[in-house]
């Protein structure tokens, strides 16, 4: 297993959804002592769908600070924000419909955008006016949720893609022939490793062999590269 990650087995999806709300509580109420916010990137696919639900319970959501959250999205489909495939969506359905955060405090991905190298520059730009980032500066997120897909994707950071060794850009639009939706935004590595805590959701028998795969040393694989530079990496 990689040196720098620490790895928790759940018993089931619930239990993970548990884990990765108290977790997030935990990182948000340590981020507004200190910084007076939080910073946080929701996953898109299913697995954290869970998670969000559980996040929105009274039991964690009223230990949550919403007023001083900032909710943003690690990659985005290229498809309307009602749409069934829409990350932005599932995130609404299942949190931030139910919980009292500010509109302006969730910046959403505009993955249909026709422009999409247009779509991501903007999407660095709110980034960077919303962090308070300087020029040449990387955005800092005190949480960034992830997923796995079986090929060892994380975001839309696919297998062979040309974006896995970008290091200037924090947000790119990636054509992924491979996927159901191929046309995406993406964050990029430096943003994801300089996250402070990068944490990897995944459930299912299915990627029990890729997380294997991904956590052996020289993986090579997109998930595999994430590796927080000053920061701590989870997985659930
Ligand atoms: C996406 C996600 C992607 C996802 C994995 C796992 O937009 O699809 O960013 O990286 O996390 O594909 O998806 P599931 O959780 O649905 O298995």
């Amino acid at each position: 297993m990689a040196s720098d990650a620490n790895l928790t087995v759940c018993a089931d999806p619930a239990t993970l959804a548990e884990t990765a709300a108290h977790l997030i509580v935990d990182a948000a109420t340590e981020a507004v002592r200190e910084r007076g916010r939080i910073l946080l990137c929701l996953a898109g696919g299913e697995t954290p769908r869970e998670a969000y639900r559980c996040l929105a319970l009274p039991a964690f959501s009223e230990r949550m600070r919403w007023d001083q959250t900032w909710i943003f999205f690690g990659d985005e489909r290229a498809v309307p924000p009602d749409h069934p495939e829409s990350n932005y969506r599932m995130a609404y359905e299942s949190l931030l419909s139910k919980v009292p955060i500010p509109e302006h405090q969730v910046l959403r991905m505009h993955g249909e955008q026709s422009d999409a190298d247009a779509a991501a520059a903007a999407y660095a730009a709110e980034l960077a006016g919303a962090i308070g980032t300087k020029r040449g500066e990387l955005p800092r997120f005190d949480v960034v949720l992830l997923g796995l897909g079986i090929d060892g994707h994380t975001a839309s950071l696919f297998p062979g893609s040309p974006v896995l060794r970008e290091v200037f850009r924090a947000v790119a639009a990636v054509h992924v022939a491979a996927a159901q939706i191929p046309q995406r935004l993406t964050l990029t590595f430096p943003v994801l490793n300089a996250a402070a805590r990068v944490v990897f959701l995944v459930t299912g028998p299915e990627k029990a062999k890729i997380v294997r795969t991904v956590l052996s040393e020289h993986s090579g694989l997109p998930a595999a590269l994430v590796r927080p530079t000053n920061g701590v990496l989870i997985w659930l």
